[in-house]
């Protein structure tokens, strides 16, 4: 009898070979280190010298096999020179994990070509890119494969201030909808996770409009749950499509939200509770104030 557990059989994991692109951010990093602890082997690009350094510690502590390099994952030459570094010490890919994407928030008639430009390569390019290093070796592997994206809440709703950040993750969604469907054959899967809020050091560097995001306050009244994400929400979701357990999903989106995509414009106000629009007591308070602040 194998002395595995049952998650360990039906996941799979072990032994399996995973790229992850911006895996030493706030996310990534949860990410890649839940991955090893299920026995994936990680090959990591990431552009934060620092935050590579310290990922690799982490990794040779727990006596991990990885390759952990700096570099650009919006550089074609940066990701194909990981990839075969994999080919070379593993000679297998089993997943791929899209992790890196960023913004800056700015009404849309504030931004021109060049913002636009720096958005799309950060968020939608690299994606491409990665994906068609990826599922060559996954298809010539004759092992299947599993491709994940990591996208957000606001590419299934209006963003304002992130109109662009919104339009690239959503075609990173769409885009997986379709290459799901041309590499299922292979048993390649390609699915996505979309957060809503999972406070990550870089998160808070954009700042700008209302913060009661950051109370707990805010949170309950935005977030169904009453809490804000936690980076293992996040990590969880991956490591369950990444593995068996999931071996029939694929052309979809995981929500690890605490239910804000399901609530869609719904809020839980403190003492009046559920409603779509704001209460006329807390407007009629907003107004106040802004009448005495005049
Ligand atoms: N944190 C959240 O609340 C949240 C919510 C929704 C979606 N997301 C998405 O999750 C992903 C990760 O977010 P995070 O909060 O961990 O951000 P983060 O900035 O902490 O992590 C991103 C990582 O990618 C790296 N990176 C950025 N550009 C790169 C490039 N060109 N090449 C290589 N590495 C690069 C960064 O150095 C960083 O380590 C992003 O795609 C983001 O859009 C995050």
């Amino acid at each position: 009898m194998s002395d595995m557990s049952w998650f360990e059989q039906r996941a799979g994991l072990d032994g399996t070979v995973a790229v992850v692109t911006g895996g030493a951010g706030g996310l990534g990093a949860a990410i890649v280190e839940d991955l090893a602890a299920n026995g994936v082997r990680p090959a990591v690009i990431d552009l934060d010298d620092a935050a590579v350094k310290e990922l690799r510690d982490v990794l040779d502590k727990q006596g991990v096999d990885h390759i952990v390099t700096q570099g650009d994952a919006r550089d074609p030459d940066a990701l194909t020179a990981l990839f075969e570094q994999v080919d070379e010490r593993w000679g297998r890919v089993d997943t791929l994990v899209n992790i890196v994407g960023g913004t800056f928030r700015a009404q849309f008639v504030d931004t021109g070509a060049k913002g636009w430009d720096a958005i799309l390569r950060t968020n939608l390019s690299h994606v491409l890119h990665a994906c068609s290093l990826a599922v060559p070796r996954m298809q010539a592997g004759g092992r299947g494969g599993s491709i994940i994206n990591l996208t957000t809440i606001e590419a299934h709703r209006a963003a304002p201030g992130f109109a662009v950040y919104s339009a690239a993750k959503a075609a990173v969604e769409q885009f997986a909808r379709t290459l799901s469907i041309e590499v299922a054959p292979d048993g390649i899967r390609v699915n996505n996770v979309a957060p809503d809020y999972v406070p990550t050091p870089k998160l808070a560097s954009l700042g700008g409009g209302d913060s009661s995001l950051s109370t707990p306050e805010g949170v309950r009244v935005a977030i169904p749950m009453g809490r804000a994400g936690h980076v293992t929400d996040v990590s969880n979701s991956v490591v369950f499509l990444a593995s068996k357990l999931s071996s029939f999903i694929t052309g979809t989106t995981l929500h690890p939200d605490g239910g804000t995509f399901a609530s869609s414009g719904w809020f839980n106000w403190p003492d009046s509770g559920w409603a779509n629009h704001v209460p006329s007591r807390i407007l009629a308070n907003a107004t106040l104030a802004d009448a005495t602040e005049a």
